[in-house]
């Protein structure tokens, strides 16, 4: 069986995956540096599967690092070795996201994001562990216009942390040039992901106050905020809100699961690949569809759009369905459903959190 090294894998979308690659049995490490997630989390997941297989621990080792550290990066590889299970394969997920927390603090999304994936790839490269599947985002298209974004989208990040993903995709496409026989890599750039475990037990745990839609309308439900500030209701969309393509976090999951079996079949590659839903969804739908669902009211004010903000972004994932074998089937009732259990949930994790 495969060794794989999930990189921020504490993380909200990290967790989701480490979860359902535990479910198929794969053997795991996570590295994680905690700067915006847990271990409380890393607890949840070891809860899920006790359920499930009482030998899961022999499957999955934490180890606390930053992925900036050379050294203690390169030990996580050889002490693989050294155990018999070698690493073979990398999900990439550590990185700092916050698009206005990139535009104040620059340096600190360049060297996390661009600094922490040079170090991880020349560990790899040392270790000829040449597979790895790629968090990016659709944040590095430009302008989205009423069509569909298929990878060949313009290409235009507006921010830092947009470009720094940019970057990393750049990095990882000349490291296939350099040795297309060995290096296979899946560059997923993913939509809005939303929702959470169905289990209740794992989900997205903001920092502060959330920036994102979803995160903020379950906080609005559970009490936490007073309303919803919905940006702009002058958008050429149908009820004036923007469109988004919001996509379960566990379909997500299940995307790097289809990318990482899909590299195993290739003998070298380099690919982007989009996940998302193909569905557009309004901020509005977004809401009614929350209250509907969860019997609850969000109150919300329209207010100003927010700058840097676009209409409408909606993958075009034929691509992901065609090559990957993969299709999200969750909708959004299914995202809005799993997302408020979650958040009903996590005020009690957070009593504990104190604890670590
Ligand atoms: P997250 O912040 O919940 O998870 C990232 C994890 O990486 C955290 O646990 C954090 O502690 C860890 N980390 C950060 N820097 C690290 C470092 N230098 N060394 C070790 N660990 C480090 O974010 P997420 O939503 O799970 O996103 C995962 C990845 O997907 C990120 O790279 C993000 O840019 C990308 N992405 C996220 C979204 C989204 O909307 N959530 C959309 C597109 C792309
Ligand atoms: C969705 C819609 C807002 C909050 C961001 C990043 C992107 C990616 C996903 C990492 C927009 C509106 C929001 C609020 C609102 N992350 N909104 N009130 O902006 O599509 O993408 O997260 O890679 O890089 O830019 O997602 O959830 O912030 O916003 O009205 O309080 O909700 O204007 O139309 P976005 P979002």
């Amino acid at each position: 069986m495969n060794r794989i090294l999930i990189t921020g894998g504490a993380g909200f979308i990290g967790s989701h995956t480490a979860s359902l690659l535990l479910e198929k049995g794969f053997d795991l490490i996570i590295v994680d540096s905690f700067v915006n997630s847990s271990k409380l989390f890393l607890e949840k997941i070891f809860t899920l599967f006790k359920k499930i297989d009482e030998k899961y621990e022999e499957r999955i080792k934490f180890i606390e690092c930053d992925i900036r550290n050379f050294n203690k990066l390169n030990n996580v590889f050889q002490e693989s070795i050294n155990e018999g299970k070698p690493i073979n394969s990398v999900i990439h997920f550590a990185g700092l996201k916050s698009v206005s927390e990139s535009v104040e603090y620059p340096l600190q999304y360049w060297d996390a994001n661009v600094n922490g994936s040079i170090n991880l790839f020349k560990v790899m490269a040392i270790h000829n562990c040449k597979t790895i599947v790629f968090s990016s985002s659709a944040t590095v298209y430009g302008t989205s216009d009423n069509k569909l974004l298929t990878e060949d989208a313009e290409i235009k990040p507006k921010n830092p942390y947009g470009e720094s993903k940019l970057i990393i995709e750049k990095i990882l496409n000349s490291l296939y040039i350099s040795d297309k026989e060995n290096w296979k890599i899946a560059n997923l750039r993913y939509f809005n992901p939303i929702g959470a475990h169905e289990s209740g037990l794992i989900g997205e745990c903001p920092n502060g106050v959330p920036s994102n839609l979803f995160p903020f309308i379950t906080q609005v439900a559970i009490g936490k905020r007073s309303f919803l500030k919905v940006y702009g209701r002058d958008w050429p969309t149908k009820d004036g809100t923007a469109i988004r393509d919001y996509i379960h976090v566990m379909d997500l999951a299940e995307g790097h699961l289809s990318a990482l079996n899909y590299l195993e079949s290739q003998d070298g590659i380099f690919t982007n690949l989009n996940l998302g839903t193909s569905k557009g969804t309004t901020v509005l739908e977004l809401v009614r569809t929350f209250e509907k669902v969860n019997n609850c009211k969000i109150p919300f004010d329209y207010v100003d759009r927010r700058p840097g903000d676009v209409a409408i972004s909606v993958a075009d994932n034929k691509k992901a369905i065609n090559i990957l074998n993969w299709k999200p089937h969750r909708n959004i009732e299914r995202m809005c459903i799993d997302g408020w259990f979650w958040e009903k949930n996590v005020n009690d994790l957070k009593l504990t959190f104190d604890k670590f």
